[in-house]
């Protein structure tokens, strides 16, 4: 059976790196696994316990909705300030109150993209941890950040490192795996 993996940015700008990563992913996906970019989290809004008394936002239900839909979730993102960007938790959090709880035994993966030297590592182990509370299955390796990534792409978007490559094959491998095993 074809597996579908959704990929969620965490960064919102359009220049982003990670999400050039994001879009370089097909590329890279074994055979069988289609990869589809999930809806932005830029419109979801701040989260509000009030503002969700009233009812989830329409952008809420649309990624819960989303994420339930695909065999697997990737989360490609920025780290800021050493952890997980304030957007991208805010998403999480939206999605920890809509039910059923989407990331909820859902195989997940991760990668960072950063400009720095450490490509992002320090938020994927904080971004681990969060997804432990979502009782999310997320694999454990390879753990890929790209560092320096801003002088791993060439003109046209696509990511010219061949380390890199590798790393997010086998990431998307080892996530084919997870989900199949899951069933
Ligand atoms: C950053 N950046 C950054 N990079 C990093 O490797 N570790 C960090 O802790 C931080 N902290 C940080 C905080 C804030 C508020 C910003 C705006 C940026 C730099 C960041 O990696 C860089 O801007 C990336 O290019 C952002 O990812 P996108 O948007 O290119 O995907």
């Amino acid at each position: 059976k074809e597996l579908v993996f959704g990929v969620l940015v965490g960064s919102l700008r359009k220049a982003s790196l990670n999400r050039k990563v994001a879009e370089n992913m097909q590329e890279h996906a074994p055979d069988g696994v289609r990869i589809e970019m999930l809806p932005s989290i830029g419109d979801i809004p701040i989260y509000d316990e009030d503002l969700e008394a009233e009812g989830l936002p329409e952008p809420v239900e649309r990624l819960a909705a989303a994420i339930r839909a695909v065999d697997g979730l990737v989360i490609v993102t920025p780290e800021y300030n050493y952890s997980v960007p304030g957007p991208l938790k805010n998403a999480i959090d939206w999605m920890t109150q809509t039910k059923p709880q989407p990331l909820a035994g859902k195989p997940t993966a991760i990668a960072t993209a950063s400009p720095s030297p450490y490509g992002g590592i320090r938020c994927q182990h904080h971004l681990r941890q969060v997804l432990v509370a979502l009782n999310a299955e997320t694999v454990v390796r390879p753990e890929v950040h790209i560092a320096t990534a801003d002088e791993k792409f060439d003109d046209r978007g696509r990511l010219t490192d061949e380390r890199a490559r590798e790393f997010l094959g086998k990431l998307l491998a080892s996530l084919a795996d997870h989900a199949r095993r899951l069933g």
